[in-house]
Formats: structure tokens, sequence, C-alpha cells
């Protein structure tokens, strides 16, 4: 028998109401922050991924789903949407609009990763990119609208971790400290390391291996090597966290597993749990839309893992409103009643109340039995006499309380 592939889900209906919840509250935190929704293609042209994610990241080395179409074209499967969203932002000449320029999106995204809990190889993210402005109160608003999303899902217990990793012109700096100091320590560094030593040393400080964990106690912070624009940003940015009263813990090992950031980047933990389990995180990607060939253009933006919500959800006993579902149960009994009924279904449907109709010929007793399982409140019955009168029985099905209703009147009763 086959099976969903592993590290994928099917979303069953009963899971639904978490989806739709989360969703919801997504677009109407879009609404109120002015992010207007983009959707992009599933697949893209493998270089749009290892240009901006980064040849030496993670995800570029290891995870992406790249395969050949028939004409040869070398497509990978988006596995995350900053880089597509960017892409859509020059090809349609989005700069020529007032900037910054504020999207949003729900989607999937795909990488090649080992399956645990909160850790899928197709996973969706909300996310929102803000582009075209380098003010740190845009900093400020996007880690803010991140705060509310998780605050108005009702979920507790979070902390927002900060840090500044310069920018190109102070970067480097940092970097030659880092391998200076991580050159003390190559013996114990685990595998990985000793190659981002070389290749990718800010990915260093992220590493979870306790092999790597005595060298990184006391490392370099990039706070101390930041330029005096960068510096400046980032006092400003804390300044206005500040005066939106957002508690944030700077986080000197915090560099996220992506090439493009610049500047701010943040990350939304559980406060219980480490960052396997990271709700949502982002930063400015100043020098992106330039990497794609635009001009310079300044940008920031975060996305966050859904299932990771849901799961977070589910784990603080959140309670998700239900979605709406067909209203009325249809019982008949004998041929002619069941003509009445599919009639009556259609004309019930076209005035907008959900119905269900029983199917076959079972017993009413049998027919009752299955709209209680379904958990419907109220079931319509009809028979020969009700034909004969021109009425139904509408039946309570908590109370079982039964009463006749002439038929013209049923989608006023109903609607009532
Ligand atoms: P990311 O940190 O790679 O950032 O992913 C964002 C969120 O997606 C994570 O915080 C996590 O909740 C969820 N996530 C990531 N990988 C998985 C997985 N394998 N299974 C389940 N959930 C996962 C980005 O993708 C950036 N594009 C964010 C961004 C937007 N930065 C600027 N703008």
């Amino acid at each position: 028998m086959y099976r969903a592939p592993r590290g994928t889900s099917d979303i069953l209906p009963k899971e639904q109401p978490y989806w739709r919840y989360v969703e919801r509250k997504a677009a109407d935190v879009c609404q109120i922050y002015g992010y207007e929704r983009i959707d992009a293609p599933t697949f893209e042209d493998t270089g749009l991924f290892t240009r901006s994610v980064g040849e030496e990241t993670d995800i570029v080395n290891k995870e992406m789903y790249t395969f050949e179409d028939r004409s040869g074209s070398r497509l990978t499967l988006r596995p995350e949407n900053t880089a597509s969203v960017c892409r859509a932002y020059l090809e349609h000449g989005l700069h020529n609009l007032p900037q910054p320029v504020k999207l949003y999106y729900i989607t999937s995204i795909f990488r090649y990763e080992r399956p645990q809990a909160g850790r899928y190889r197709q996973h969706h993210q909300f996310g929102c990119e803000a582009i075209g402005d380098d003010d740190p109160a845009l900093d400020a608003e996007v880690i803010e609208a991140t705060w509310r999303f998780f605050e108005s899902l009702d979920l507790r217990h979070l902390s927002l971790q900060l840090n500044s990793i310069g920018c190109k012109k102070c970067r480097p700096g940092y970097l030659t400290a880092l391998k200076d100091y991580y050159a003390k320590y190559t013996d114990e560094l685990c595998r990985d390391c000793k190659t981002r030593l070389k290749r990718n040393p800010l990915r260093l400080l992220d590493c979870k291996k306790p092999s790597c964990q005595p060298a990184a106690n006391s490392v370099p912070r990039s706070i101390d090597y930041l330029c005096p624009e960068c510096d400046t940003h980032f006092n400003r940015l804390k300044k206005y966290l500040g005066l939106l009263d957002l508690p944030f813990t700077i986080n000197h090992r915090l560099v996220r597993g992506l090439d493009y950031y610049t500047r701010t980047v943040f990350e939304i933990q559980p406060e219980a749990e480490g960052a396997q389990s990271t709700l949502g995180g982002g930063g400015r990607f100043d020098d992106l839309i330039e990497e794609l060939g635009g001009k310079p253009t300044p940008a920031i933006g975060f996305a966050t893992g859904i299932e990771r919500i849901i799961l977070n959800l589910k784990k603080q006993d959140i309670s998700i409103p239900p979605l709406p579902s067909p209203q009325v149960f249809l019982a008949h009994i004998g041929e002619e009643a069941k003509d009445e009924a599919t009639k009556l279904a259609a004309r019930l449907r076209q005035a907008g109340i959900g119905v269900i109709e029983a199917l076959g010929n079972k017993s009413l007793k049998a027919q009752l039995r299955q709209a209680n399982k379904l958990g419907f409140e109220h079931a319509v019955i009809i028979g020969e006499q009700e034909i004969k009168d021109g009425t139904v029985i509408l039946r309570d099905m908590t109370t079982s309380v039964q009463k006749t209703i002439p038929l013209d009147k049923l989608e006023e009763e109903l609607l009532r």
C-alpha cells in the first residue's frame, strides 16, 4: 500500500480547524500591518536559491529537492520563500510602487531533513517581507507583527531572541575574529564545524553538538564588531522595541541558517525548549535584491512554521473554534418521501442552509442514529403523511422534541 512520503503528512478534516484558525489570524495581522498576499510558484530556477540562501548552507548543500525537467532546466522545490518574493519584486517592477512594499505568504516549503517532531520534509510557512526601507523602525514593526501574531493565537511562554550580525562592511572583521578564536579549538570541533570554520564561520555559533560547546562559551560577540552605522541601527531598534513594550533577549549566538541576513536577526522560541522548536525567525536582508540583479534595496522579513505553531497550540490546550458544518440532517420514510427529500435538499441549499441527506433506504431509526453520530442538532423528517399535508417534521436531536412545520415555512424556521 502506498503511504505519504516520509516527512510529509495529510491534513485530515479533523486537523483543518487548526489550519484555518492560524491562517485567519495571519491574514488579520497582515491586514492591520498593511501586508498584501503574494503567491509564488512551487518551484524556481535552482540558481535563485543557491545564490540567495548561500552555497555553504545546510539548505543548499543537503536539503534541496532539485530536479531537471524534460527540457533540461534545473529546478528546485522552494526550500524557503524569501528568495521567490524578491525575484517577484524584481520581475514585476514592484520597486516602482511606494516603498516599502509589504507582502505576505502562506505556503508549502520543501527541505530534505531528518524527520522528527516539528521537523518535516514538507512544511508550511506564514511569512512577511517588507522591501525597500532601512529604517530600524521597520525592523521593530516587523518584530512587533510577529509577536502580535503569536499573541493573537493565544500562545504563551514565548521568548524573543535578538542579535545583529552586521553588514558587508563590518562582518569580515568579525569573521576574522571568529576564525582566530576557533583556530585554538580545531581538534575539539565536530566534523561539520571543522568545515564551517573554513567555509562559513558564522554557522559555528549555532552548532548544538556537545563537543562544540566549550569553544562556544566565550566566543567573540558580533555586536562588538559592528560598524558605526550598524551599531546605531541596532541601538535604535532596541529603543523602538522598548517603546513597543516588547521584551527581548540578546542572543549572541543567534545567526540563522540562511546566508542573506544582514544586521538584525531574530527568533521566537518557546521558553522551555531549544532551537529545534523555533516557532519563527527572520531578519534584514539588505543585499539580497542587489545580489539578484536589482538596485541596492534594503529589506526585512520573517517566517513562522505552521506545523510547529499547531503543535504548540495543542501542547498549550488552546481551544480552536470549530468550522461551520451542515446544519440539517434530512431523513425520509419511503420511496416517494425520498424523492421529495431530494428536491427539498436542493431547495434548502439554494437558501444557503447546509444539508446532509440520508442515502439508501435505511429505517428512520437508523437514519436518526446516523444524524446523532454526525453531531447534528436538527433533523428534518418527511414521510407519506407529511407529503399529503404539505408539512415536514423538525426534530431537535438533543431533546428529541419534534414539531410539524408547513413545508413552505421551513427555511424561515431553520434560519431562525
Ligand atoms: P527559517 O528559520 O528557515 O527561515 O524557517 C522559518 C520557520 O519555519 C522556522 O522558524 C520553523 O518554525 C519553520 N521550519 C523550518 N524548517 C522546518 C521543517 N523542516 N519542518 C517544520 N517547520 C520548519 C526562513 O525560511 C526565512 N525565509 C525566514 C525569513 C523571511 N527571513 C526573512 N524573511
